[in-house]
C-alpha cells in the first residue's frame, strides 16, 4: 500500500511508460496491482474532500493507466528490420519470447543486466550456424537466429528468432502429459536426437550448460528435437557467466569448476532419469553411468550415440518408427 505522498509522488508528471514500464504484455498484471494500489491510496474516500491536489493526481493515474493498455505494442528495430511484439509465447529462465505480427519470435531479456547472457547466446548460435553450414543434417538441431537487438547501454538486448511454434511442444509439456513417465522406446528417438545435438555442439567447441527440460524442444509428430536456450553456454573449458537458481547442476557446477562437454553429459542424463518410466531399468541404469560426480569419468556424447543405439537394439531389436503424440488437453 502506498502512502498519498508517496502515490502522488509517482503519478504526478508521469508518463504511462515510466509509471508502469514499457508496455509489453508480460508486465499487464504487475502494471494492474500497481495501478490498484496507487488508485487505493488516492481514492476520494481516503483523502480530504477538499484534496484537489490528490483527486487531480486520481484523474491523471486513470488516464495514465488508459494510456498505458492501450499502447502499441512495443515495436523493435535494427538495421535488418522491424519486430512488433503481439503475444507472449513463452516465459523463460531470463527471457520472454514474443509473437511478432511477421513470420519470427522475438527473445527479450527482461532485465538489461542480463544481456551479456544474450550475447553469449547470439555467439553461441552462429557458432553452430557455421558449424552446421559443414555439417548439414545437424542444422535442425538447433535455433535459427535471424537477428540481434543494437545494444544500448539500459536497453533490453533481444535476439530475433526462426518461430518454432507450429507442432512443437517443451520436454516439460511431455513430462506433464506422462506424469508416471515415458515409455523407453518414447524416450529413445528424443534421446538419439538429443546426443546427436549435443555431439554436434561439442564438436563445435560450445557447452550448452542447461540442458532441462524446457530448453529441449518436441515435436512429437516428426520426431523432431531442437536443442534451445543458449545463453548459459560457453566456450569449451569456460566457467559460466551466470547459473540459474531453478536447475539442477552437476557437481562441477556448484563447486564452480569450468564447464566442459561433461557438464553436459550429465544434465542429458538426469533428464533422461526424470523423464523415463520408473520401470524402464536398463535405460536409467545406462543413464547412471554418465553421471558420474568426477567428469573425466563420463563418456563423450559422440560414443554415447553408439552405445544407446546398441542398448536401443538389445532392447527393442530392429528400430520401427513408432508414432508419438500427446494426449490432448483435457481429453
Ligand atoms: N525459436 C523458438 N520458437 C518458439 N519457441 C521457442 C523458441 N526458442 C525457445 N522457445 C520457447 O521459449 C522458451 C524460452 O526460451 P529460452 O529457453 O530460449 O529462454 P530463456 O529460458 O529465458 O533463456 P535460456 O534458456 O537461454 O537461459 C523455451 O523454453 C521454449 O519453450
Ligand atoms: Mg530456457
Amino acid at each position: 500500500m502506498f502512502t498519498r505522498e508517496e502515490a502522488l509522488r509517482r503519478v504526478e508528471g508521469a508518463s504511462p511508460a515510466r509509471l508502469f514500464g514499457p508496455p509489453t504484455p508480460d508486465r499487464r498484471d504487475q502494471a494492474k496491482r500497481l495501478y490498484r494500489a496507487l488508485a487505493g491510496a488516492l481514492h476520494p474516500d481516503r483523502v480530504a474532500p477538499d484534496d484537489t491536489r490528490a483527486h487531480r493526481a486520481s484523474a491523471d493515474l486513470t488516464r495514465l493507466y488508459h494510456d498505458w493498455r492501450h499502447a502499441e505494442p512495443v515495436t523493435l528495430r535494427t538495421t535488418r528490420g522491424t519486430y512488433r511484439l503481439t503475444d507472449l509465447h513463452a516465459v523463460g529462465s531470463v527471457a520472454n519470447l514474443y509473437r511478432t505480427d511477421g513470420p519470427h519470435v522475438v527473445k527479450l531479456v527482461r532485465n538489461p543486466k542480463l544481456n551479456p547472457l544474450l550475447h553469449a547466446e547470439w555467439h553461441a548460435l552462429r557458432t553452430l550456424d557455421e558449424f552446421t553450414d559443414e555439417h548439414r543434417r545437424l542444422k535442425p538441431y538447433y535455433p535459427t537466429l535471424h537477428d540481434t537487438g543494437d545494444v544500448q547501454r539500459g536497453h533490453r538486448a533481444f535476439t530475433v528468432l526462426e518461430p518454432l511454434v507450429d507442432g512443437f511442444v517443451t520436454l516439460t509439456d511431455v513430462k506433464a502429459a506422462h506424469p508416471h513417465g515415458l515409455d523407453g522406446r518414447d524416450y529413445a528417438w528424443m534421446h538419439r536426437r538429443l546426443l546427436r545435438a549435443l555431439a554436434g555442439a561439442h564438436r563445435a567447441g560450445l557447452v550448452h550448460g542447461a540442458v532441462t527440460s524446457d530448453n529441449v524442444l518436441v515435436h512429437p509428430r516428426r520426431h523432431g528435437i531442437v536443442l534451445t536456450g543458449w545463453t548459459f553456454a560457453v566456450e569449451t573449458g569456460q566457467p559460466p557467466l551466470a547459473t540459474d537458481n531453478t536447475t539442477t547442476y552437476p557437481p562441477e557446477v556448484t563447486a564452480k569448476a569450468p564447464l566442459s562437454p561433461a557438464t553436459d553429459v550429465h544434465m542429458a542424463h538426469q533428464l533422461m532419469l526424470d523423464l523415463l518410466a520408473h520401470n524402464e531399468k536398463r535405460q536409467r541404469t545406462f543413464a547412471r553411468g554418465c553421471m558420474q560426480r568426477d567428469p573425466a569419468a563420463r563418456p563423450d556424447a559422440a560414443d554415447l550415440l553408439d552405445e544407446y543405439d546398441q542398448l536401443l537394439e538389445d532392447l527393442y531389436g530392429a528400430r520401427v518408427f513408432r508414432p508419438f503424440a500427446l494426449p490432448r488437453r483435457g481429453a
